[in-house]
């Protein structure tokens, strides 16, 4: 399995900054009180939950589900490294908020109509599912040619899973995310090194390294660049 470990290892995606900006953005899509109950799969550190947590003071704090177990995860959230399957088995309540962040292409084809049909019976009356996944199309995530190539061909096939996530969950609204990312290039090389997304994971040390060296040309110091994700939102009613 994809082991991917700095994602938001103080990267723009566990900042302050891109955190509120992203529950400004959930909230408009569900409502959150202090009764509510929220499920995380592939949580990572559980950064974004956790500020949730803080936020709306939640009587029950919010499930994160992993398989890495971080040295720092948020300590806010119920953290388990637990399958989600097994962990839906065994679990008794439903939810008002379930969340899927740039985690489904995570699953197999099989799997991921499993979880979206799963995620669709934990839902309480009004709960909402959220699934979040890169930009298909215009993707600018600053890259090298040959990480490019492999954004890309995710990307396409992010694009087919997309359509069928939406298409079995009907009654769905499509909207996006973005962010304006500005970032020193010294921080984001040291995030390339890091293998920060899913498709440096399987490259050699040979190809992080030239693909950094083509980065340091081609890139001014200071990299702004959007960073936007497709949302779609299930209302279970
Ligand atoms: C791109 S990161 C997104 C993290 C977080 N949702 C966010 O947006 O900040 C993908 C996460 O999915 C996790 N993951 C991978 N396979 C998984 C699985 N089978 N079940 C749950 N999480 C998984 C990874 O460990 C990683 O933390």
């Amino acid at each position: 399995m994809l082991q991917l470990k700095n994602w938001d290892n103080k990267t723009w995606l566990s900042s302050d900054s891109y955190i509120n900006a992203f529950n400004s953005f959930l909230l408009k899509k569900k409502k959150l009180n202090k009764n509510s109950k929220i499920l995380d799969i592939g949580c990572g550190r559980g950064k974004i939950i956790g500020s949730l947590s803080r936020k709306f003071k939640l009587l029950d704090k919010p499930i994160g589900i992993d398989p890495i177990v971080h040295k720092d995860v948020d300590k806010s959230i119920d953290f388990r490294d637990q399958d989600i399957f097994k962990f839906f088995k065994i679990n008794n309540h439903k939810f008002d908020l379930i969340m899927i962040k740039q985690t489904l292409h995570f699953f197999n084809k099989s799997k991921r109509k499993e979880l979206i049909k799963t995620c669709k019976n934990n839902l309480k009356k009004n709960g909402v599912l959220i699934i979040l996944s890169l930009n298909t199309s215009k993707n600018e995530i600053p890259c090298f040619q040959l990480m490019k190539r492999k954004l890309n061909r995710g990307l396409v096939r992010d694009s087919i899973m997309l359509n069928s996530a939406n298409k079995m969950l009907k009654n769905t609204k499509i909207d996006k995310f973005k962010y304006e990312v500005s970032i020193t290039k010294d921080k984001y090389i040291k995030m390339l090194k890091q293998r920060y997304i899913s498709c440096l994971i399987n490259l050699t040390k040979n190809q992080i390294n030239k693909g950094i060296n083509e980065i340091k040309r081609n890139y001014p110091n200071k990299i702004i660049f959007n960073d936007i994700l497709i949302c779609i939102k299930y209302k279970y009613s």
